[in-house]
């Protein structure tokens, strides 16, 4: 008989109380793997459609569907064991109707049983965020910029650079909280109004080129990790993976040319 106690998951509850306490902690992953890793030390995981791009070499996060959510969802609550798991709703799969959003969150939930989703849009999806938490989906709003939202954006831009805006989006963040999210991503905005925000609501912020005053940060894995060609500015480093794989492979390649590649040990004989 086994004496340990099992280790929980983090829930929705202990990161709503997360307010104004001890930072949250969370990064993105996508696979079993690098998750396995992640959760070691995150409060919890997303995973975010940004995928798409990051995997998936698309140009945007609209093009991601329902089914690789579902897929790298699996994989990432497979690798884990502490964090809560939170997956994106990708573009076009809750914009429609609080049904349709209820019954594609409800496939995400049974298929990939992670604990909660997250989809993007402040006020205007404050309805469907009320139905799918009162039908017993916990949802994790993301407001400022909203990459689902790049075509009408014209791009991935900071929100919030003129002071006029910042009242829509303060009443986003109020409108996501009273509708029942749980947290809140706040992507790509000035500083004071990231402030302001989280001075607004009563559930955590999750800053993400935000403020430090966030009430947690999250970070796309690969970003911090130097995986990727291209990293917004606000993204520190952490690590220097691109290069180094990219050693590990021209080694690779120049072994294997000149037959010093496999070593006289590896070879079955
Ligand atoms: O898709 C994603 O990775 C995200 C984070 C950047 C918050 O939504």
């Amino acid at each position: 008989m086994s004496t340990q106690a099992p280790v929980r998951r983090t829930t929705v509850p202990q990161i709503r109380a997360r307010k104004g306490g001890e930072p949250i902690v969370s990064l993105t992953s996508y696979h079993a793997h690098t998750a396995a890793i992640v959760d070691r030390y995150a409060d919890f995981i997303l995973v975010g459609d940004s995928l798409g791009m990051v995997m998936h070499g698309m140009e945007s996060t609209v093009g991601v569907p329902l089914d690789l959510m579902i897929m790298h969802g699996k994989a990432v609550v497979r690798g884990t064991k502490r964090a809560l798991i939170v997956v994106d709703m990708p573009f076009g799969t809750y914009e429609e109707s609080p049904n349709m959003a209820f019954r594609n969150a409800a496939k995400i939930m049974k298929e990939t049983a992670c604990g909660a989703v997250k989809l993007e849009g402040g006020k205007r999806m404050a309805e469907t965020i009320h139905f799918l938490v009162e039908r017993g989906i916990p949802v994790m709003a993301h407001i400022g910029l909203t990459p689902q939202s790049s075509h009408v954006m014209g791009g991935f831009k900071t929100q919030g650079r003129d002071e006029e805006t910042w009242a829509a989006h303060v009443e986003d963040a109020r409108a996501v909280a009273e509708a029942g999210a749980f947290a809140v991503v706040v992507e790509g905005v000035v500083e004071p109004l990231a402030d302001k925000i989280t001075a607004a609501v009563a559930i955590p912020t999750i800053g993400i080129g935000a403020s430090k005053n966030c009430d947690g940060q999250i970070l796309v894995l690969e970003d911090m990790l130097g995986l990727n060609p291209w990293v917004p500015k606000f993204v520190k480093m952490y690590g220097d993976l691109g290069p180094a794989i990219e050693r590990a492979v021209a080694e690779y390649a120049e072994e294997v040319k000149t037959r010093a590649f496999p070593g006289e040990e590896h070879v079955y004989r």
